[in-house]
């Protein structure tokens, strides 16, 4: 049988390598299992979530159109406004935006559209997409099956979790297609500042390759809200021009099954985009644009989920602030934990204490260089839960660690 044999490369499934790791352990008998290996947030969604889906409920035996609704683009591009305070005008929300049935498909599809094949390759050279490490494991996943070479650029302590793409050299800067670039981050939590964003765009341009930058967490924040590439955009000159930002509900307004984000980038390769969505992507059904419409139109629940989290990461700081290898992440909400040995830390916390970690090593790449895999330190603890399960997770936690 034929078959791609790309698909040998993600089996470094994290959840499936976590699955492995803690196979035929079982957690104590008698304590609750505390999952906080897993990016989902428990916060209960705004009762009018319900109440329109149930009004639009008459329109689920509709084919949506892979370009979304008015009301869904006015309400996302009417956010984007009013989070990155942008200039009247610049959105035409009917050509910049695309709605996605959440973000992880669409970013894995902009690959095939943005990677060249061998036959437009220049000179012969595989393209090049380039993610920090640790990265999303959908990046490596988008830039394989594409047939692209991922290339994974160090984000540690060192450089404030900040992937110098400049620094990759020119030979991969002009083999480069696509960079992938989460901010604020996950796992590590942290916020590119605006003049970092502004030379990323700049090398962007210099270069002709497109950014994506995910900023599905860029809600959630602690201080002050993070920039977002669209206002760099903004200042820069107001075009999009090799940019693609993607905007997700999952985490903003815990709405990880609802399944619904967007994304925003300059018409042309909107029009491509949409062209390949609607050959083979999947499409946000009607009742759920218009339940996402009103939580895109809605930021009071936004700050009470923001809030929510906060007081979690304040509670952290107290219970484990006095450990070394411990900081506060400026936003998202992962703990990005310093323990040593990840791997052995997750299978004790699992087996002593009923609390699903992941490994940091799960989300990292060995070093090109050092052959160093910069995530093996790490455990990474999602703050997702309401207060008493966070609490009560956090508290094993320092007890194990001794914190
Ligand atoms: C870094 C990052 N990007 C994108 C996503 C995708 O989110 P969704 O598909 O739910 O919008 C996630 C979800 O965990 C994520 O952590």
């Amino acid at each position: 049988m034929m078959k791609n044999s790309r698909i040998n490369h993600l089996y470094d499934y994290p959840f499936q390598k976590l699955a492995t790791l803690l196979e035929g352990t079982v957690p104590p008998a008698g304590l609750k299992p505390l999952l906080m290996h897993l990016g989902e947030p428990q916060l209960p969604q705004p009762a009018f979530v319900a109440e329109t889906l149930a009004e639009n409920q008459q329109f689920w035996n509709r084919y949506p159109s892979a370009r979304g609704t008015a009301a869904f683009r006015d309400a996302a591009a009417g956010w984007l406004m009013r989070r990155f305070n942008l200039p009247a005008g610049m959105l035409e929300p009917a050509r910049n935006l695309l709605p996605l049935p959440g973000t992880k498909e669409g970013i894995y599809q902009l690959a095939q559209l943005v990677v060249p094949g061998p036959e437009d390759w220049i000179d012969g050279a595989q393209p090049v997409v380039l993610m920090s490490n640790p990265t999303y494991h959908v990046y490596k996943g988008a830039a394989v099956m594409s047939g692209a070479e991922p290339v994974y650029v160090p984000a540690t302590a060192q450089n404030n979790f900040l992937p110098d793409f400049e620094g990759v050299g020119e030979d991969l800067l002009n083999r480069t297609a696509l960079v992938y670039l989460c901010n604020p981050s996950n796992p590590q939590g942290t916020i590119a500042d605006r003049d970092y964003l502004a030379r990323l765009i700049a090398l962007a341009r210099r270069h002709d390759f497109i950014v994506t930058f995910d900023e599905c967490y860029t809600d959630i924040y602690r201080g002050d809200p993070p920039a977002g590439s669209l206002e760099i955009c903004a200042a820069i000159d107001g075009s999009l021009k090799n940019v693609m930002a993607f905007h997700s509900l999952s985490k903003r307004s815990s709405g990880a099954g609802m399944r619904s984000g967007f994304v925003v980038g300059e018409p042309d390769l909107i029009d491509d985009f949409y062209m390949l969505r609607s050959t083979g992507g999947a499409v946000v059904p009607l009742p759920l644009l218009a339940a996402s419409a009103a939580l895109w139109g809605d930021d009071a629940h936004a700050e009470q989920t923001r809030s929510h989290y906060a007081a979690l990461f304040e509670l952290a700081e107290r219970m484990l602030g006095n450990r070394t290898g411990f900081y506060k992440p400026p936003a998202g909400f992962f703990l990005w934990l310093d323990v040593g040995d990840g791997e052995t830390v997750t299978r004790d916390l699992w087996e002593r204490h009923a609390v699903k970690t992941i490994p940091g090593a799960y989300f990292s790449y060995p070093d090109a260089l050092s052959g160093e895999n910069p995530g093996a330190r790490y455990i990474r603890v999602a703050l997702v839960h309401e207060l008493e399960d966070a609490e009560e997770g956090l508290t094993r936690i320092a007890d194990y660690l001794g914190g």
